[in-house]
């Protein structure tokens, strides 16, 4: 039996309008004034609320083996937690060991996920370079539904990718019409500065922000941006903390390549200052990389969105709990690096966005949801609200409020960056592909009954301009 939600105000990227919206069979199935309905239906009461595409968090680590330890949360507990906070898909990483098939990644990320409560697409992360990483690379675009590659320029001694690994693997980007992504820090110098802090004695959280000035990101974002001109590939960076590195995409955008910035719900929130925090369980649990940077970067990454030069706002949820997090106890580079947020990134980007005046409610529905959509080519069937797109749906009231607190939270970890913020919007029913999964208070979400989301890939209009060509037509001169 169908869903319709009705007397709300329907907010998408593009429109705001008065209108119900009726979804049967899992896809939006009629809009508009009074729809009529089967006999039967259930009726979502959505007065006073706006009815907005089902959130997109475009960069979460479910389960995920890392830094000698586990993400706490798995698929379904982490879905579960981002269905409450109006979260109805994920974008997930896989991440390969060096050497490792990419196919056989694919496949543990899929068992992994068989448990999500939502759906869910995934990247795969190039952790290494050869001839079968290549060769897989096409059939993972080509018929495994992923056409977006991460590269870590960071995590030195790990996974890592040289910039040798950069320029194979964004070419074969292009070629197979898949989007690069990066995770944008100079490994090299965070590698040299950690040595540098504990060598003087530095070994508490503090050591992480001082080995990752802010000049780490800008640093890498610059390169990455000029490789990926270079070589004629659209290029997403993902969680962006610093102020350089927004500006250096800003700039590119600004000279015609497709670039785009994803910034974190924390890092528009939270500055370094918690890294000097006396108790070190709460200095530790804000361990991530990129980390937290200094006053001002937040208003900066704000001033970046606002212009439309980020475009989206992820979480990277990657959650420790504080006892995982003491296996840096003596050292700080062996702290877990990652921190949560799934469940609270849409009522975070409310209260300091929508409710500040700085985005409008369309823009928070575009950085929330469309345009990571739009980006990873999966819109109109997510971040839209149309007849026939996924009846993914989020029924927001913009007047009720909460205080975020570990001890309510349902994601897993014991920890939240966001401890004691009170926000007011937040998200009263979720539906994923039609089903009344969150309703106000009330956790109905199914384990398994997420689907893996295929994304084609990009068309040669996308990859843009060769460049390659353009800068430099191979040119022999006859003597
Ligand atoms: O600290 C973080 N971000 N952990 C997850 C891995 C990554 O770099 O995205
Ligand atoms: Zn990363
Ligand atoms: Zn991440």
């Amino acid at each position: 039996m169908g869903i319709v939600i009705r007397g709300g105000t329907v907010l998408t990227a593009d429109l705001t309008t008065r209108a119900d919206v009726y979804c049967d069979g899992g896809t939006i199935q009629a809009l508009g004034p009074d729809v009529e309905v089967p006999t039967g239906t259930e009726v979502i009461d959505a007065s006073g609320c706006y009815v907005m595409p089902g959130g997109i968090d475009p960069h979460t680590h479910m389960q995920l083996p890392f830094m000698g330890t586990r993400v706490v949360d798995d698929f379904f507990t982490g879905t579960v937690a981002g269905v409450t906070g109006g979260t109805t898909m994920i974008v997930d990483f896989v991440i390969p060991d060096k050497g490792g098939s990419l196919l056989d990644a694919v496949d543990t990320w899929q068992e992994r996920a068989s448990i999500s409560a939502t759906d869910f697409g995934f990247h795969v992360a190039i952790t290494g370079w050869s001839e079968a990483v290549s060769e897989e690379m096409g059939v993972v675009t080509a018929e495994r539904g992923i056409n977006s590659y991460k590269f870590f320029m960071a995590y030195k001694n790990a996974i890592m990718v040289s910039d040798e690994e950069l320029v194979a693997g964004f070419s074969r980007c292009r070629e197979i019409g898949a989007i690069a992504a990066v995770h944008a820090e100079h490994g090299e110098l965070v590698f040299h500065l950690q040595q540098e802090m504990l060598r003087r004695g530095i070994t508490g959280p503090e050591g992480h922000p001082q080995s990752r000035p802010a000049e780490v990101e800008g640093e890498a974002a610059a390169r990455a941006i000029s490789l990926a001109g270079v070589l004629g590939v659209p290029l997403y960076i993902v969680h962006i903390g610093a102020e350089q590195a927004a500006q250096a995409v800003t700039r590119a955008r600004l000279a015609g390549q497709r670039v785009f910035g994803e910034t974190l719900a924390g890092f528009l929130a939270v500055d370094d200052s918690v890294y000097y925090n006396e108790d070190w369980d709460f200095a530790a649990s804000h361990v991530m990389s990129p980390c937290f940077k200094p006053k001002g970067h937040p208003e900066a990454l704000w001033r970046a969105l606002q212009s439309g030069n980020l475009q989206t706002i992820g979480t990277d949820h990657c959650t420790f709990t504080v006892e995982q997090k003491r296996m840096g106890l003596e050292d700080f580079t062996k702290i877990p690096n990652g921190c949560g947020g799934i469940e609270d990134r849409m009522s975070i980007a409310w209260e300091l966005g929508v409710n500040t005046g700085r985005i409008t409610p369309n823009e928070f529905v575009a950085a929330t949801s469309t345009s990571a959509a739009r980006i990873f080519n999966m819109h109109p069937q997510k971040g839209a609200i149309r007849v026939g797109s996924d009846a993914d749906l989020v029924v927001f009231d913009p007047e009720k409020s909460k205080t975020i607190s570990a001890q309510s939270q349902y994601q897993e970890n014991d920890f939240n960056v966001f401890e004691g913020t009170t926000v007011k919007g937040v998200a009263v029913h979720s539906l994923s592909r039609g089903r009344h999964i969150w309703a106000d208070g009330d956790v109905r979400a199914e384990r398994g009954a997420g689907r893996f989301v295929y994304r084609e890939p990009y068309g040669p209009a996308y990859a843009g301009i060769d460049r390659r060509l353009a800068l430099s037509t191979p040119r022999k001169v006859e003597r």
